[in-house]
């Protein structure tokens, strides 16, 4: 049987249980709502580190108004399920005003171009505010190692660009994206989606699938096939689709080999996002 985490709800308890956790410190950060996808993440943490922080914060700062913060799933017992299952050691959850005891902090990490791109143009602020409390919980939990997901790849280049530009002392692993297996990438949204919704969202990943099969093209064909996917199924609303340089983040173009395909879309109430990592224009032989 296996031992439940122990959860901190403060500063204080947390930086008892940081000081007691032996050797390597590896960190999962979260909004809760776990699922296989943080399960895949909390693994890999286990594998690498000798000890595991999961942190479960739904973090005000990061939603705009109007956004799904007051809907977002909280499932904590369940949660708790997961982390006592992976063997993490310490779960970190504390309330807003633990994190912003002062309230939304004045200073913040800015995200810089990158983040006013793709996500951040039609979620203004929001990569300011995942910057920021990841910086903070960075330095509330001091690991040796963080694992973030390449389901937010946007994410994961902004978190290692923070790390590398201001000097964070720690190592960023980005880790594939979970799938169900008819495709769909998992996401603790998905549970938004009614019956008629959870079909038509399918399209996201058969869009990427489709771009992915046509990366000998090049670029154009790429996002010419991704972009027909999507414009069949009537049910989704694109946000856009996007093919950018897998190293710069710049758009692709005759010169990009490794490229990663974006696509962020609208079903029904639901805004997903997903993405897939594309060789052009390389075929063998
Ligand atoms: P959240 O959406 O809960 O995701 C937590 C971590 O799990 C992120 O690194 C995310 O990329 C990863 N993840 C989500 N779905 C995944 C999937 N299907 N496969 C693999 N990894 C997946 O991302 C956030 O929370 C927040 O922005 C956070 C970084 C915690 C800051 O508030």
């Amino acid at each position: 049987m296996s031992v439940a985490p122990a959860v901190a709800r403060t500063r204080t308890e947390l930086a008892a249980l940081r000081e007691a956790l032996p050797g390597e410190v590896a960190v999962v950060m979260t909004m809760g709502a776990l699922h296989e996808g943080h399960g895949a993440l909390i693994r890999a943490a286990r594998a690498r580190g000798d000890s595991v922080i999961v942190t479960i914060f739904l973090n005000p700062l990061q939603f705009a108004p109007g956004e799904d913060l007051d809907r977002y799933p909280k499932t904590f017992e369940s949660d708790l399920v997961l982390c006592t299952r992976e063997r993490v050691d310490v779960i970190f959850a504390p309330t807003p005003d633990v994190i912003y005891p002062a309230g939304d902090p004045e200073v913040r990490i800015a995200a810089g171009p990158l983040g006013d791109r793709l996500e951040g143009e039609h979620r203004p602020g929001h990569f300011d505010g995942v910057l920021t409390v990841v910086g903070k919980l960075l330095h509330l939990t001091r690991p040796d190692v963080a694992f973030f997901g390449e389901k937010d790849a946007q994410q994961l280049a902004l978190i290692r660009q923070m790390v590398r530009d201001l000097d964070f002392p720690i190592e960023v692993v980005g880790w594939p994206t979970v799938r169900e297996p008819d495709g769909l990438a998992l996401s603790s949204r998905n549970t938004y989606l009614s019956k008629r919704d959870r079909v038509a969202a399918l399209s996201l990943n058969q869009a990427l699938q489709a771009g992915a099969a046509a990366g000998p093209g090049g670029p154009r064909a790429v996002l010419d096939a991704a972009g027909e996917l999507l414009a069949a199924e009537p049910q989704v609303a694109v946000d856009y689709v996007a093919l950018v340089d897998e190293q710069t983040w710049s758009e692709a173009d005759s010169a990009t080999t490794r490229a990663r395909l974006l696509v962020a879309a609208r079903v029904g109430t639901t805004r997903l996002i997903d993405n897939v990592s594309i060789d052009l224009g390389t075929l063998a032989g």
